[in-house]
C-alpha cells in the first residue's frame, strides 16, 4: 500500500498533441460497492471491469476478513461468495484501509450493525481524516466505538448485537456518511431512513435496489431526497459491468483540452448525473466535449466521450454543482491555469476533508508552478494565462488526485512539472502512466533520472 511504500518523484515535460482512443478503469464508487454487495449476498456474484486499485483492493481484503470468498479468474473477472447479511465473522486482524476513505468508511457502516468487533487503521491521510461523520449515526443505531482524539483512526468498533434502525439527515453533502448509515441499516430490523439535503452520488441506492433490497427514494416537501431501506432483506447475487471512472476520465478530458492540437475518445465512461459536474463546467468553459454512443449499461448511463483542445474561458461555477464534481476540483483548477480569465469555485468546503486539504494543496501547487490563485476559506480563484508557467515541485501529501493533477498541468505548461510522489496514482488510476504515455504524454520516474 502507498503508507508503506517509498515516494516515487515523477516529472511530466510539455507534450505533442495527445490523440488516441482510450479506455479509463473501472468506477472506484462502484467497485467498493459491488465487493461488498457482493460480500453481504447469499450466493455467487461476479463483477467484470473491477478497478484493481490499492483502495479497492484493501475493500476485497476487508470482504474476505469477514468470510467472503472472492477471487479472479483468467479472464479478470471477479467471483463473490457472498457470505450474507446477518452472517459476517469477526476478522482475525486489523482491518488496514491504506488510503481508502469510503472503504473504511462504508464498512464500519457495514460492521457497526453486526455483532463483530474490528479494529480499523490506514495511512497518515486517511489517519488524519474525520470518521466521527460516520461514527455518530452508528452509536445511534448502537455501535460502540474506541478510536482516537477527533474520532479519527486508529479506531475499533463493536457492532451492536440488537441495532436500532435510524432517521438521519446528512449534515453535510456527503455519499460516504449516507452510505454509512444504509449500509448500517441492512442488518437493522424496521426502516432506516435517511435525508439528503443535497444530492449525492447515488450508487448506494442504486446498487442496493439491483441487489434485492426494499429502497425507496421520493423527495420531501422541501425538496431534499428522503431514501428508506427496510433492514435485513436477502440480498441477492448479481452479476456486474463497472463502467469507467468519470473521475479518472476527468484526467485525459482535461489534459487533452489544454495540450495543443489534442484529440481523445474515452471510451465507456459512467455518466450518472451525480458524477458528470466537470464535463458540464468545461463544456460551458468553451471546451470542445462530444458524448458519443449514450447507452444504458447495467441501470446506469455511459458513453464515449470525444475532447479535442480548446481556448477555454473562465467561468464561475455553481457551489450547487460541487456534488458532482466534488473529486475533480484539483484538475478543474488545472484547466482554469488554461482559461482566459479567472475561474471562480465557490463552495468548497468538503476538499478541506479529502486525501489531503485539497483546496490547500492546489493553491500551493499552482502558486509552485507561477500560476496566480487565491484560496479562500471554501472557495478557490485561479487566473488563466500567465506565462512561462512550470518548474515547480508539487507536494502531493498522499493524494492522488493531486498527484494526477499536477502531471496534467506539467503536459500543457511551458516548463515541466514534477509530483514529489508518483506511487500514490495506485489508489485509484494504476494504469495512469502507462495510458498517458501512450497517447504521447511525456512522464518521467525523476527519482531513477536523478540516480
Ligand atoms: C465517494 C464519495 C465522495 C468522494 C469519494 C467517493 C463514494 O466522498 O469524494 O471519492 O464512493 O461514496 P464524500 O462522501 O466524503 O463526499
Amino acid at each position: 500500500m502507498s503508507h508503506g511504500s517509498s515516494p516515487t518523484p515523477l516529472t511530466a515535460c510539455t507534450s505533442g498533441p495527445l490523440t488516441g482512443t482510450i479506455r479509463v478503469p473501472g468506477d472506484k464508487s462502484i467497485s467498493h460497492r459491488a465487493l461488498m454487495f457482493g460480500a453481504l449476498a447469499v450466493g455467487h456474484s461476479t463483477v467484470k471491469g473491477l478497478l484493481e486499485s490499492e483502495d479497492v483492493l484493501a475493500t476485497a481484503a476487508a470482504m474476505r476478513a469477514v468470510g467472503a470468498k472472492i477471487e479472479k479468474d483468467a479472464d479478470g473477472t471477479y467471483h463473490i461468495d457472498g457470505i450474507g447479511l446477518g452472517s459476517l465473522l469477526e476478522p482475525e486482524g486489523v482491518i488496514d484501509f491504506g488510503n481508502a476513505g469510503t472503504g473504511v468508511r462504508l464498512t464500519m457502516g457495514i460492521f457497526g450493525t453486526h455483532d463483530i468487533a474490528a479494529t480499523f487503521v490506514g495511512d497518515a491521510s486517511l489517519s488524519n481524516r474525520p470518521m466521527g461523520r460516520v461514527l455518530d449515526p452508528l452509536r445511534q443505531m448502537g455501535t460502540s466505538v474506541v478510536a482516537r482524539s477527533g474520532d479519527r483512526l486508529p479506531a475499533s468498533i463493536r457492532g451492536a448485537k440488537q441495532p436500532l434502525p435510524l432517521t438521519y439527515r446528512v449534515p453535510m453533502p456527503s455519499a460516504q456518511v449516507k452510505s454509512a448509515v444504509l449500509l448500517a441499516g441492512l442488518n437493522a430490523p424496521g426502516i432506516t431512513t435517511v435525508i439528503e439535503p443535497i444530492p449525492t452520488r447515488d450508487h448506494t441506492e442504486k446498487m442496493l435496489a439491483g441487489f434485492g433490497a426494499e429502497i425507496s427514494v421520493t423527495l420531501n416537501e422541501a425538496g431534499e431526497r428522503v431514501i428508506k431501506l427496510k433492514g435485513q432483506p436477502e440480498l441477492k447475487p448479481q452479476d456486474l459491468d463497472v463502467p469507467g471512472d468519470p473521475s479518472s476520465a476527468g484526467f485525459p478530458i482535461v489534459a487533452a483540452l489544454i495540450v495543443p492540437g489534442s484529440d481523445v475518445t474515452i471510451e465507456n465512461v459512467l455518466l450518472n448525473e451525480h458524477r458528470t459536474g466537470l464535463i458540464t463546467t468545461l463544456i460551458e468553459m468553451g471546451g470542445n466535449i462530444e458524448i458519443l454512443n449514450r447507452r444504458d449499461a447495467s441501470g446506469e448511463e455511459v458513453g464515449d466521450i470525444r475532447v479535442r483542445a480548446s481556448q477555454l474561458k473562465g467561468i464561475t461555477v455553481p457551489a450547487v454543482r460541487a456534488p458532482s464534481m466534488i473529486d475533480e476540483y484539483p484538475v478543474l483548477a488545472v484547466a482554469a491555469a488554461f482559461a482566459e480569465g479567472d475561474t471562480f469555485m465557490p463552495g468548497l468546503d468538503e476538499l478541506r476533508v479529502k486525501e489531503s486539504d485539497r483546496l490547500a494543496a492546489v493553491a500551493r501547487g499552482l502558486e509552485a508552478n507561477g500560476i496566480p490563485c487565491i484560496e479562500g476559506e471554501d472557495c478557490l480563484t485561479v487566473t488563466g494565462g500567465a506565462n512561462n508557467i512550470g518548474n515547480g515541485t508539487v507536494v502531493t501529501h498522499l493524494d492522488h488526485r493531486i498527484a494526477m493533477s499536477f502531471l496534467v498541468l506539467g503536459m500543457a505548461a511551458h516548463k515541466p512539472v514534477t509530483v514529489d510522489d508518483g506511487a500514490v496514482i495506485a489508489t485509484s488510476f494504476p494504469t495512469f502512466t502507462g495510458l498517458f504515455s501512450g497517447m504521447g504524454a511525456d512522464i518521467r520516474n525523476s527519482s531513477s533520472e536523478a540516480a
